[in-house]
């Protein structure tokens, strides 16, 4: 038996605001558990039959993208994953996709205004803190698994909402932008825009989202170095430096070579980080 939630969730006026979209949708919100991620995938596996928004104050193993970890703290990050049966045309460019409804929900923006909340490639949030420079707001993780013949995606979506401590990264919370934001009130500006964005995709794919990612896309014009990532979050053996030149109609990532060639970096492959510009003259 779950402990009880500690805040109000509403998820019964959540669960009537999603059901028209997802038939049979269950909201469950659980004080603590390992993570929603995980929790989702097993019951998938275990042949879950109705899609699921499931939502922990605390994770205890809460996990990132390339095999990191996601640390979080109670009450002060949101974290869910929502789990549902998606047959897109061309998957490519769905973590993109979802990174920029979850953005574009929590920092919507006037044509022409500068948004505050960036997208670092693939999928991470980002807080603008001046060109190409920004600190983690939020990240997320999508996994997928074949029950019969159907695929189950569960994205699994991870945010500071206050200010969340985490070693060796500057990390930014919601309640820079947004001073009296609370978790509950983070779900409920995303879930409905997180939605409508997957079932957006199913038929037209990430192609007629290009303009507006690159609107959010903090490494447009950046040096970056691409890596292989891994378990450690490392850049193990990295592959190609130069300049990010946006992302293609597939979310991949194109790098200018020094050559000027550009390579496309395709998403869940790599990792990629701003490069810091070699100091000059005397500190
Ligand atoms: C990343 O930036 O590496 C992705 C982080 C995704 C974290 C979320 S929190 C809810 C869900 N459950 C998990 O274990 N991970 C995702």
């Amino acid at each position: 038996m779950n402990e009880p939630a500690h805040l109000h969730w509403g998820a019964d006026a959540l669960q009537q605001t999603l059901e028209p979209l997802l038939p049979g949708l269950t909201v469950e919100v659980v004080a603590s558990l390992d993570s929603t991620n995980t929790r989702l995938l097993e019951r998938a596996r275990a042949g879950a039959h109705a899609p699921c928004l499931l939502v922990a104050e605390q994770q205890t193993r809460g996990r990132g993208r390339l095999g990191r970890g996601w640390a979080s703290n109670a009450l002060d990050s949101l974290t869910f994953s929502l789990a549902l049966p998606l047959a897109p045309a061309d998957w490519s460019g769905l973590s993109l996709a979802v990174g920029l409804a979850l953005a574009e929900a929590l920092d919507p923006v006037a044509a022409g205004a500068a948004p505050r909340i960036g997208l670092k490639w693939p999928n991470d949030l980002w807080l603008i803190d001046g060109p190409g420079a920004g600190r983690k707001l939020g990240g997320v993780l999508i996994e997928t698994v074949s029950v019969g013949a159907q695929r189950w995606c569960v994205i699994g979506v991870g945010l500071n909402v206050r200010p969340v401590a985490v070693e060796g990264l500057a990390t930014a919370c919601l309640q820079e932008l947004q001073p009296q934001a609370l978790p509950p009130q983070a779900l409920v500006a995303v879930a409905l825009p997180l939605v409508r964005a997957l079932q957006a995709f199913e038929p037209l794919g990430f192609a007629p989202l290009v303009p507006a990612y690159a609107r959010r896309d903090l490494l447009l014009g950046q040096p970056v170095s691409t890596g292989a990532g891994g378990a450690s979050g490392g850049m193990a053996g990295c592959v190609e430096d130069g300049i990010a030149d946006g992302v293609d109609g597939r979310g991949a990532l194109r790098l200018r070579r020094v050559d000027g060639n550009v390579s496309s970096i395709v998403s869940g492959e790599v990792s990629v980080r701003l490069r810091r510009p070699a100091a000059s003259g005397a500190a």
